[in-house]
């Protein structure tokens, strides 16, 4: 089954926080189909960073955008309604973070809301496979989630590969999206083991023109 070409999904959390709306209209602007919001906590990362209101208030500016929340916080079911009501498209839930991941899954679903489950690096992908079914997107974290600007783990794009892999042989309809450490460099390498949705935070919003960061990593991944 031939797959739609890989789309890059800008994460906001390089961007400057005081000018959020900013930063989701140059990726609206840029044609581009996602933006990735990541909800930190700093229990379940080392970080805090925003709730469903950021979601909420961007929401018009992102118009047809599809506004992924990955959520980076302990027992995420406690909020998963309430980013529904925020207006995310995807919600994405980490396994480590929920003792009870079928049952967030089939809430966000519930919602009326795409669902996606995040692995960490350290996470095998066994801990998603009997949640498959249930499941709308996988996100494969390669770096330990909590910060942008880090380096792309060994073995990235192994598990991206295998990950593919028994998506394909298990005919399951989940798309694949890989967080973390992607840049200009290897975005292609991480298109071609076998993602669908690649996050870029650093690389887009570090950048000293975005815009034109955006072009090149589209351009790079359409190569
Ligand atoms: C990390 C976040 C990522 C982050 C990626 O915890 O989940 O989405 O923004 O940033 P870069 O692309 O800089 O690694
Ligand atoms: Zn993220």
């Amino acid at each position: 089954m031939a797959r739609p070409r890989p789309e890059l999904a800008p994460s906001l959390l390089s961007a400057d926080f005081g000018r959020m709306a900013e930063a989701t209209r140059l990726l609206r602007e840029a044609g581009l189909k996602y933006v990735h919001l990541d909800v930190m906590d700093g229990v379940f990362v080392p970080n805090v960073t925003f709730g469903p209101k950021m979601v909420a208030d961007l929401r018009a500016e992102a118009g047809e955008l599809v506004m992924i929340a990955h959520l980076m916080i302990s027992q995420p079911e406690r909020y998963v309604d309430e980013f529904a009501a925020a207006g995310a498209d995807v919600i994405t839930v980490h396994a480590e973070a929920t003792a009870h991941l079928h049952r967030a899954l089939q809430q966000i679903r519930a919602a009326g809301k795409q669902a996606g489950v995040a692995l960490n690096p350290a996470t095998p992908l066994a801990a998603a496979e009997e949640v498959l079914e249930s499941a709308d997107f996988l996100l494969v974290m390669t770096v330990n989630p909590g910060f942008g600007g880090q380096k792309f783990v060994d073995g990235g794009l192994e598990k991206i590969a295998r990950a593919r892999a028994r998506l394909d042989e298990a005919g399951r309809d989940v798309r694949i999206e890989v967080d973390g450490g992607v840049k200009l460099a290897n975005i292609k390498q991480v298109a071609k083991a076998g993602a669908d949705v690649i996050v870029a935070g650093s690389a887009v919003f570090g950048a000293a023109d975005p815009a034109q960061a955006i072009s090149d990593l589209v351009a790079a991944l359409n190569s």
